[in-house]
């Protein structure tokens, strides 16, 4: 049988991923209801830095009665340059199931193609997968079903908005994306899903009447010594209380976080008391405990 993936939302059958949010939810009223992951192990292999999936990971694995294991990439063989291969084919015949956080996203293909073992995308240049789960479990919480409902993309057209995309065709909602024309997401993923998502400019545009809007930083990791450049590109796309108001009347907001306070969301949105974001950063360990009882009981 072959092994399941979570490198991208549309890796599993839709049904398991609409399954892992709503599990989720009832985690989250019920930890005692997890399957008992006792004896398993995760491995966790970052090449750049995190705090919310690290961390929701881990607390995760220990409330499923398992293990992690962090590695740094540059403390171990892999920075000194051990193939990617290599290191699949070891680690995955001692752990139960490995999430990993890179840069190229081939490289996490590679290394899934190799492991005998679950491989999670914890965030590539190209896709972030687990955030998906958690801002998909927070609408559903606050607004219910977000079948049929609008979304608009406000930024860079990054790994986040690039999930949304995924998340569009999953989750069946309709996603405009307003970006400055350089900063666009893949064209071919664009029109692979374009009865859903419309790509345009005006972020005025994007956000009228929608139920949700969403932005991520400006500059990605890998992306700082373009921050400075990226500031003047992105400098009318800034999401702000005023902005808010052209969408629906009870839209949310949602920041997969870190943000940066005056660039990509004002302060005045993101500090406000209905803000969801906290809720939101919250949900990535629910999620993440569902996707793990998924895969590891798989
Ligand atoms: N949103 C997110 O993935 O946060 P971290 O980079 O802290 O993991
Ligand atoms: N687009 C951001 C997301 C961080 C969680 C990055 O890749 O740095």
């Amino acid at each position: 049988m072959s092994v399941p993936h979570f490198l991208t939302l549309l890796d599993l059958p839709r049904a398991d991923v609409l399954g892992i949010v709503a599990r989720a939810s009832e985690l989250k009223r019920d930890p005692a209801l997890a399957r008992s992951q006792a004896r398993k192990t995760l491995g966790l292999i970052f090449e750049k830095s995190s705090t919310r999936t690290r961390v929701a990971f881990e607390v995760a694995m220990t409330q499923l009665d398992g293990a992690s294991l962090f590695l740094a990439a540059k403390d171990s063989q892999l920075g000194r340059g051990e193939p990617i291969a290599d290191t699949a084919r070891v680690l995955s015949r001692m752990v139960d199931c490995l999430a990993i956080r890179t840069f190229e996203h081939a490289k996490l293909e590679q290394f899934a193609s190799y492991s005998k073992v679950p491989v999670i995308n914890a965030l590539s240049d190209d896709f972030h997968p687990c955030q998906l789960l958690a801002d998909m479990q927070t609408f559903s919480e606050h607004r219910g079903s977000i079948a049929g409902r609008r979304v608009a993309w406000v930024g860079d057209g990054n790994n986040m908005c690039q999930s949304y995309i995924n998340a569009a065709t999953v989750f069946d909602f309709e996603l405009l994306i307003a970006c400055p024309a350089d900063f666009a997401p893949n064209s071919e993923l664009v029109a692979k899903n374009s009865s859903r998502v419309t790509v345009m400019r005006a972020p005025d545009a994007a956000v009228k009447d929608v139920d949700l809007v969403v932005t991520d930083v400006w500059a990605s990791m890998g992306q700082e010594d373009e921050q400075a450049k990226r500031r003047q590109s992105f400098a009318a796309y800034q999401v702000t209380t005023q902005l808010m108001s052209l969408a629906a009347d009870n839209a949310l907001f949602m920041h997969c976080l870190p943000a940066h306070r005056g660039e990509e969301v004002s302060a005045e949105l993101i500090d406000a008391a209905d803000a969801v974001i906290w809720e939101e950063a919250e949900n990535r360990m629910h999620s993440q405990k569902a996707l793990l009882e998924t895969l590891l009981s798989s």
